[in-house]
């Protein structure tokens, strides 16, 4: 069942992810060369409480933290630890989603850790492109299939691998709505888009080859040649002539400065 948003409903769902996206700039501050991911998990943590918001992640299925914090060949769902300390040269995909008035947000960053190899950093650019070039098709007239044809081709005429086992997805009151966004797929395929649809678009996307294996925890998703994987997330609704983007790269931009990419 796909819900349509009403206008006043889309700008509560921007209310969260503009939270989000503060968020993810205080958690940029930290992310530099001997932080836990652990560290950064509780900074989010504390700024959403502090604003009113709920950490949708913690609890969801019995998932423990605030954030999902992936680091290098990890793909999505990496559980923070006091353990894992980043180092330079790493990656690190952050994602979450906060509850705020009742409506979900949900992004994703894939941020560098000090200085990281040429050929990964190309890889989150591409990425990044992936995404937008994929939220230009999320347009009334288009279909679901056009996004994810996009995502997909930009991608693997990179050479890169496109994850198939996680998908984007409709967002609302719910994380997980309907309908699921894959990153792969044929253009004109799937359902016609409709003005008032909010969809979470989400490519996961690897420097070596597609497949991933889920860690012991349950959870973490890496990739199986353990070579890095990138994840950039937009919620966006849907609108005649253009994608209204709910989230915002533009508090971390605040933080990254000339190292934003
Ligand atoms: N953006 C992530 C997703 O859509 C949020 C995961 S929260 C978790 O899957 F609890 F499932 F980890
Ligand atoms: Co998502």
């Amino acid at each position: 069942m796909i819900y349509l948003k009403t206008d006043e409903e889309v700008e509560l769902m921007r209310a969260s992810n503009i939270l989000l996206g503060k968020t993810y700039a205080e958690v940029a501050k930290s992310i530099r060369p001997g932080v836990s991911t652990a560290e950064l998990d509780k900074i989010a943590y504390e700024f959403i409480m502090d604003h009113g918001g709920r950490p949708a992640c913690l609890g969801y299925e019995g998932y423990p933290a605030t954030l999902c914090t992936s680091v290098n060949e990890q793909v999505v769902h990496g559980i923070p630890s006091k353990d894992q300390i980043l180092r330079d040269g790493d990656i690190i995909s952050v994602d979450s989603s906060i509850e705020l008035n009742g409506w979900h947000s949900d992004s994703a960053y894939t941020f560098p850790v000090g200085e990281v190899a040429p050929e990964i950093m190309q890889l989150l650019r591409t990425t990044k492109e992936a995404l937008y070039l994929g939220i230009e098709q999320a347009v009334t007239g288009r279909r679901l299939g056009d996004i994810s044809a996009t995502i997909q081709q930009h991608c693997e005429r990179a050479g890169y691998g496109v994850v198939r086992e996680f998908v984007g997805h409709g967002i609302g009151r719910e994380m997980h709505e309907d309908p699921e966004v894959c990153n792969y797929g044929r253009r004109g395929n799937g359902i016609v888009l409709k003005s008032g649809m909010t969809i979470a678009i989400e490519p996961m996307i690897t420097l070596g080859r597609r497949q991933i294996l889920i860690e012991d925890d349950g959870w973490t998703a890496r990739t199986v040649d353990r070579k890095p994987a990138a994840h950039y997330e937009h919620s966006v609704c849907i609108r005649n002539g253009k994608a209204d983007i709910l989230s915002t790269f533009d508090y971390i931009k605040e933080v990254l400065g000339d190292r934003f990419i």
